[in-house]
């Protein structure tokens, strides 16, 4: 496992029980963009699965943490898959999943890495039940995309992943030039936070590329969130500005 995301699964895992109510109003906000956005996303998103019989619609949630994308789109899905490198926030994510009333078919989160390479005997790619990884008509990575290594690597192995016509949706930060400084405000002892960051946020430029570059640029749109997103860390509270990106697969 790179470090990178070896310091992710460790952070993580430490702040299970916390991130929520640190992260709560962005949390909050985030799961009201996503069902806001649904039709945004992809019409067939727009009604409940109940009165579409028979249609499938997979969503993938990638880095699912405690579960803000599904809570917000697995009621409109027939099924929600959440993948997660740290357990104490898949364990968070399925608590989630059952007191919505679902059953594991219809939302259940794994451990696993998309990254790891397939010889890489130290990645946390558990095995998946058979046909976890079938093809998915929306994947979904919901403020995650500034902790991974190899954001292009990531979007390749999406498009892979998703049907003929997929969406791949990413919300993230925007790099603005009023971000919070967050080196200036913890304490040297906190910084530890800071090394599971790899990127700062994504401009609509640097997205438009990485959705090209994955071929999943068809039907391009990069809209900025006006709410901004509030989040506490270390009693410090915070202000960042979100986006949501989105692209097909030809
Ligand atoms: C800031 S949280 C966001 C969680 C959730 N998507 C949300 O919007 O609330 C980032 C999550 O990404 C996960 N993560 C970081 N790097 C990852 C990777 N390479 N593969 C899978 N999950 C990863 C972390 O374990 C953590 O749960």
């Amino acid at each position: 496992m790179s470090d990178l995301a070896e310091h992710n699964r460790q952070h993580f895992d430490k702040v299970a029980t916390t991130h929520q109510n640190d992260f709560g109003e962005l949390i909050e906000a985030a799961i009201r963009e996503f069902k806001a956005r649904r039709g945004w996303i992809t019409p067939a998103l727009s009604n409940s699965p109940s009165s579409e019989a028979g249609k499938e619609l997979r969503v993938l949630d990638y880095a699912c943490g405690a579960g803000t994308v599904s809570k917000a789109l697995a009621p409109y899905a027939t099924q929600t898959i959440g993948l997660d490198l740290s357990l104490g926030m898949i364990a968070e994510y399925n608590k989630a999943a059952s007191e919505m009333g679902f059953s594991n078919e219809k939302m259940h989160a794994y451990q696993y890495n998309l990254l790891a390479a397939d010889t890489d005997s130290d990645s946390v790619t558990s095995s998946l039940p058979e046909n976890t990884l079938a093809p998915f008509d929306v994947i979904v990575i919901g403020m995650a995309l500034h902790h991974v290594s190899e954001p292009n690597v990531l979007l390749a192995r999406f498009k892979e992943l998703l049907k003929p016509g997929g969406v791949c949706v990413v919300m993230d930060m925007v790099p603005t030039d009023d971000a919070p400084d967050i080196e200036g405000v913890l304490e040297p002892s906190q910084l530890e936070v800071m090394r599971t960051i790899g990127k700062r946020g994504f401009t609509e430029q640097e997205m438009r590329e990485l959705y090209e570059g994955a071929e999943m640029g068809k039907g391009f749109d990069y809209v900025v969130i006006e709410e901004k997103f509030r989040f506490t860390m270390f009693g410090h509270q915070f202000r960042v500005t979100g986006f949501m990106a989105r692209g097909e697969v030809e």
